[in-house]
C-alpha cells in the first residue's frame, strides 16, 4: 500500500485553518493533505471515515502528576504511567508533560530524572516527556541546567507555597537566571504559602476543619500577590514564563498586563477553573474533600472571565493538572486522611489535586465557548511551541508533523450522555464532572498513524507505544534583550 493510514471525509481543524481536506499517513507522519474524495484510488492499510467530524492535532497536556508522593500525609498521587496515559488517550490526548519531582533532601536534578524515566519507560500510551520540579536549587542542581538540555528536558516548575517545595525569592532568581541561561522555560505555582498557612491558622483557631475551608484557606489575594511576584521577578531577569493553573480573574489580570507590556508571560487555566466552585468543596460526606484542589475552585461569577482569558490569549494554554489521589485506603477501609477526629477530613490533611486528563477536551469541545481554531491553540499547539516540540506535535504538517489526531463525531452521530467515572479509564474512583452531560467525545485517536482509542469499536484498542520526547528551546517569544543578564542593567 501506498500508505498506512487515510482520513477521510473529515474537517481538518489546526491553529491556522479550517478546511475538507483527506488525510494520508506514512510511516507516523501526516505526509499528504488533498481535497475531498482526491486520494479514492489510492491504496492504503487502513482508511477511517470521518463522515464529517473534526480531524484536528492530538491533544498536548503539559500539566500531569504521575506517581508523585504526596507534598503532605502518605502515599503517591493515584495514577501510574500507564493508567494515567490509558486515561488520556481515551480522551484524546497523544502528548503528556508529566513532572519529574526532585525533594528537597536531594541535591541533584540528574537522579530525578533518570527515575522518573524508569518509572514510565514501556508504559505509556501516550508519547510524553517531563518538566523537572525543582524543590533545591543547590549549586549543583543549577549546575545540571545544561545537562537536562543535553538530555531533552527545556521546562522546570517551581513552587511559591507547600511546605515541601516552596522557594524563597532569591532561590527563585537564582532559578530563573540559570533557566535564562538554558533556554529553560519556568512553570510557576503562584500562590503566597505564607499567607495559606496564615489563614489555615485562623481557620483552625475558629474550628474550621471542613474541606470547603480549603478554599477559604487559598485565598485570591494570595494567588494575586505571588502572580505579580513572580512577573516582577522575571522581568527582572527578563526571562519567560508560564504561571500555572491560574484560577482567579485578579491573577489573570496582572498576566494580561505583562503581556499588553510585550513581556513573555505565559499562563495555563485547567478545566477546574472554568467547570467547578468552592461550592463543589461543600458536598456532603466526602465528596466535597474530592475537589480539592490548589488553587481552588473560585466562584460561578469568574468562570465567563477565564474563558475570555483563553479567547483572548492571556491563556496560553488549557492543560488539566491531573493529580488525583485514592481516598479510600485499603488496609484501614477508612478514608487516607480521615480520622475520628476529623470525620469528613481536615482541609489541611486533604491531599491537593483532582482528576482531569481524560475529560479536558471533552469538557471544553461540549461547552462549545472556543472558536475552533482557539481551541486547537490552547489544547494542543501552544503547548508544543511553549515546550519545544512543535511543529512534530500540536500540528499537521504535511511531511513535518507526527500522524496524532483527534477525530471528533460529525453532529448528531453521537447521543448526548451523562458522564460517569465508570466510562474513564483513570486509576481513581471519582470524577468531579460526575453526572455533566456531555455533547461531544473523541471518537477516534491516533498516535503516530495508529488508532489506539476507537469509541465504537471496542474502546482502547492500541498498546503502550508511547515514547519519549526529546524537546528542544520554546519557539514562542522569550527575553526581550538578547545579551547576557548584566548586573550593571540594574
Ligand atoms: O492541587 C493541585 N494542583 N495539586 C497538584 C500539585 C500542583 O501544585 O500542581
Ligand atoms: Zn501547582
Ligand atoms: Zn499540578
Ligand atoms: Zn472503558
Amino acid at each position: 500500500a501506498t500508505y498506512d493510514l487515510l482520513v477521510v471525509n473529515g474537517v481538518v481543524v489546526t491553529d491556522q485553518a479550517i478546511a475538507e481536506l483527506d488525510v494520508a499517513v506514512k510511516d507516523g507522519v501526516v505526509v499528504k493533505f488533498a481535497p475531498r474524495g482526491a486520494l479514492k484510488d489510492a491504496s492504503a492499510k487502513r482508511t477511517i471515515d470521518a463522515e464529517g467530524g473534526y480531524v484536528m492535532p492530538g491533544g498536548v497536556d503539559a500539566h500531569v502528576h504521575l506517581e508523585e508522593p504526596a507534598l503532605f500525609g502518605k502515599g503517591s498521587s493515584a495514577d501510574t504511567y500507564e493508567t494515567g496515559s490509558r486515561s488520556a488517550i481515551c480522551g484524546g490526548t497523544t502528548t503528556l508533560i508529566t513532572f519529574a519531582p526532585q525533594t528537597k533532601d536531594q541535591d541533584t536534578l540528574m537522579d530525578t530524572l533518570h527515575m522518573t524515566h524508569a518509572k514510565a519507560v514501556g508504559n505509556c500510551y501516550t508519547d510524553y516527556s517531563f518538566h523537572l520540579i525543582v524543590a533545591n536549587p543547590s549549586a549543583r542542581a543549577l549546575s545540571e541546567f545544561p545537562s537536562l538540555r543535553a538530555a531533552g528536558i527545556s521546562s522546570l516548575k517551581i513552587y511559591m507555597t507547600y511546605a515541601a517545595l516552596q522557594l524563597a525569592d532569591d532561590q527563585i532568581l537564582d532559578v530563573l537566571l540559570e533557566a535564562r541561561r538554558n533556554q529553560i522555560t519556568t512553570m510557576i505555582h503562584a500562590e503566597n504559602g505564607q499567607v495559606i498557612e496564615w489563614m489555615t491558622k485562623q481557620l483552625e483557631q475558629r474550628k474550621m476543619f471542613a474541606p470547603k475551608h480549603h478554599a477559604t484557606s487559598h485565598p485570591p489575594m494570595a494567588e494575586m500577590e505571588a502572580t505579580y511576584r513572580a512577573i516582577c521577578l522575571s522581568t527582572f531577569i527578563d526571562v519567560p514564563i508560564l504561571i500555572v493553573h491560574v484560577s482567579s480573574p485578579a491573577a489573570a489580570a496582572h498576566i494580561r498586563q505583562a503581556q499588553e507590556k510585550g513581556l513573555p508571560v505565559y499562563a495555563e487555566t485547567c478545566p477546574q477553573y472554568l467547570f467547578l466552585t468552592r461550592e463543589d468543596l461543600d458536598k456532603p460526606g466526602f465528596e466535597g474533600a474530592k475537589c480539592v484542589c490548589s488553587p481552588p475552585p473560585r466562584e460561578a461569577s469568574d468562570h465567563e472571565a477565564i474563558w475570555e482569558g483563553l479567547r483572548n490569549g492571556t491563556f496560553t494554554v488549557l492543560s488539566s493538572d491531573h493529580c488525583p489521589f485514592l481516598y479510600d485506603n485499603n488496609e484501614t477501609g477508612k478514608k487516607s486522611c480521615i480520622t475520628d477526629e476529623f470525620p469528613v477530613g481536615h482541609f489541611k490533611y486533604v491531599p491537593n489535586g483532582c482528576p482531569g486528563v481524560e475529560t479536558r477536551l471533552a469538557l471544553a469541545m461540549s461547552e462549545a465557548k472556543l472558536e475552533l481554531k482557539n481551541f486547537v491553540t490552547v489544547t494542543s499547539t501552544n503547548a508544543a511551541k511553549l515546550y519545544g516540540v512543535y511543529p512534530k506535535k500540536g500540528a499537521l504538517l504535511e511531511g513535518v508533523s507526527d500522524a496524532d489526531m483527534v477525530i471528533w463525531y460529525p453532529p448528531g452521530k453521537m447521543a448526548e450522555f451523562e458522564l460517569k467515572n465508570e466510562m474513564l479509564h483513570h486509576n481513581v474512583d471519582y470524577t468531579p464532572y460526575e453526572g455533566r452531560s456531555m455533547k461531544q467525545w473523541p471518537r477516534y485517536t491516533i498516535l503516530r498513524g495508529e488508532v489506539v482509542w476507537d469509541r465504537d469499536g471496542g474502546g482502547l484498542v492500541g498498546g503502550k507505544g508511547g515514547k519519549f520526547l526529546e524537546r528542544g528551546p520554546s519557539t514562542l517569544k522569550g527575553s526581550v534583550n538578547k545579551e547576557e543578564w548584566d548586573v550593571r542593567r540594574w
